[in-house]
């Protein structure tokens, strides 16, 4: 019965893209190897067998937010706090550029050591190059993100992180869900190629809320979707909570490729760190992006704690690539040099 009502989803979902919250919530309970596949051809017929490689570059740790289950929260002081200086993140674009990465995405804690003029800088510097900038760096005024897309930012990544706003609100402390909303909302104006996405397996957090966050990012249309899987940090108040479920996890992937077949998915680097090969595993259920950290201080990437044990965290560049282009092997994926905007894929 489950098996039958589950093939039908997959029928109508791969011709029309379109589910109702109860189809999307059996597809998480109950998809096996089928909504795997399903998947993986969707991702192949749309986006096709080229992986995505982005430098990522985590500037500065210091956050003013007291997000429950990240390490980099304001309360946490245990962590050592870095920052590292324009002529530092302005080199390492340089080297990015390179070693033949055409993205670079510059993530940071909401950091308000860097001025809105010091930052626009630092874009206008890294652009000089030819690579695209993304920015992962918080929430900020609608001006402040026209003067950073004038600068020639290209894509900015905020997570909504859930689309429950109890949830929200109860992991979030003085934050507030609708300012979220208009952060994406005023991205998308400002013409940026906007990503989004949620955590999967906060405590407290339903297969209903799930399936409640893919329909939100098929309902924005977003160009981006990374979806994380919960690993508690012990230095934060969710520290002694279980960590998310990695098959949940890799079905809500599924589901979103299904729902939004040609936008562009990391396989997240909680998932690699969750599970081995968890990267590969979720290649092969819909995502077409890795990120490779591109820390040359090897301290930096320690101190950038948002969980503990993150993979790959002693791995420099060059070695990460080597190990990707190995998972990339058996799957029959190879890497793409390319700037990687969701329109190329329309391309392929
Ligand atoms: N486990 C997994 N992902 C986390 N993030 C923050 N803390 C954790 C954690 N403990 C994710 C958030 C954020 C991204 C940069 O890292 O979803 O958006």
């Amino acid at each position: 019965m489950i098996e039958n009502s589950v093939k039908n989803i997959l029928e109508k979902v791969k011709s029309a893209h379109t589910l109702d919250r109860s189809e999307v919530v059996a597809l998480l309970n109950f998809g096996g190897e089928e909504l795997i596949r399903a998947a993986d051809e969707t991702r192949r017929q749309y986006v096709g067998d080229g992986i995505y490689i982005r430098a990522l570059v985590e500037f500065s740790n210091y956050c003013t937010r007291t997000c429950f289950y990240c390490g980099l929260r304001a309360e946490n002081n245990k962590i050592h706090r870095y920052r590292m200086n324009p002529d530092e993140i302005i080199s390492t674009a340089k080297m990015v550029s390179e070693k033949g990465f055409r993205t670079i995405v510059l993530q940071s804690g909401e950091d308000c050591g860097f001025k809105i003029d010091e930052l626009c800088r630092i874009v206008e510097e890294i652009k000089k190059n030819d690579i695209a900038v993304t920015l992962s760096i918080g929430e900020k005024s609608f001006d402040e993100y026209k003067m950073l897309k004038s600068a020639g930012a290209d894509r900015f990544l905020l997570r909504i992180e859930t689309t429950n706003k109890e949830l929200y609100q109860k992991y979030h402390p003085k934050m507030s869900f609708k300012n979220r909303l208009r952060c994406l909302d005023d991205l998308r104006t400002l013409g940026y190629e906007v990503g989004t996405g949620s955590l999967i397996g906060l405590e407290g957090q339903t297969v209903g809320m799930i399936a409640d966050d893919i329909l939100f990012f098929k309902k924005i249309n977003v160009d981006m979707i990374g979806i994380g899987v919960f690993i508690p940090h012990p230095d934060t108040p969710l520290g002694v909570t279980a960590a998310g479920d990695f098959e949940l996890a890799r079905r809500a992937v599924a589901v979103t490729r299904l729902l939004l077949p040609d936008i562009n998915i990391p396989a997240t680097t909680a998932m690699e760190t969750l599970k081995p090969n968890g990267r590969g595993l979720v290649l092969e259920a819909g995502a077409n992006v890795v990120m490779l950290n591109a820390a040359e201080n090897e301290e930096y990437k320690k101190e950038y704690s948002i969980y503990p044990d993150k993979a790959g965290i002693n791995d420099s560049l060059d070695l990460s690539l080597t190990k990707l282009k190995k998972t990339l092997v058996p799957i029959d994926r190879n890497i793409l040099i390319s700037k990687g905007f969701r329109a190329d894929n329309k391309a392929v």
